[in-house]
C-alpha cells in the first residue's frame, strides 16, 4: 500500500456543502476501492491523504486531477506503508486550516 499527499486549488469558491457533497461521493467510491484517507479545505486551498493499494490510488489521484474544481494539483509525497492511518475513514473531512495534520501523517 501507498500513501499519497496532494495539495490543490479550488476553481470557484467551495461551501461547506460542496465539500460535504465531495465526501459523501468520496466514501461511497472509496469504499468501494478500500481507499482511505483524509480532505481539508481551508478557503482556498483543498490537501488530501489517500492509502490504499498503489494502482488505486493511482487511478483515483488521475481522476481527481482532472476534476474542474480545482487546478494546481501537485503531488507532495508518496510513501509505502504496511499500516493505515486513517483506518475506518474511506474520507475523512478534516478542518485543518494549516494542513499540519496532513504533513505529520506523511512524516510518521
Ligand atoms: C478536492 C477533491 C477531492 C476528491 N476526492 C475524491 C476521492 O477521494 N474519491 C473519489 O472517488 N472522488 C473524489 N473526488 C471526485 C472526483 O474528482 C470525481 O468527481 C469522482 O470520483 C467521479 O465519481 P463517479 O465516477 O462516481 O462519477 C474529489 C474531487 C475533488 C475536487
Amino acid at each position: 500500500m501507498i500513501r499519497l499527499l496532494y495539495f490543490s486549488t479550488a476553481t470557484q469558491n467551495m461551501s461547506g456543502a460542496d465539500v460535504d457533497e465531495i465526501i459523501a461521493h468520496s466514501v461511497k467510491n472509496n469504499t468501494e476501492r478500500d481507499v482511505t484517507g483524509m480532505l481539508a479545505y481551508n478557503g482556498r486551498n483543498f490537501c488530501q491523504v489517500l492509502e490504499g493499494e498503489k494502482g488505486t490510488v493511482d487511478d483515483l489521484v488521475e481522476v481527481i486531477r482532472a476534476d474542474v474544481r480545482h487546478s494546481g494539483f501537485k503531488v507532495l509525497g508518496e510513501k509505502p506503508i504496511t499500516q493505515r492511518h486513517y483506518e475506518g475513514w474511506a474520507m475523512k473531512r478534516v478542518d485543518d486550516l494549516d494542513f499540519s495534520e496532513a504533513l505529520n501523517v506523511m512524516d510518521a
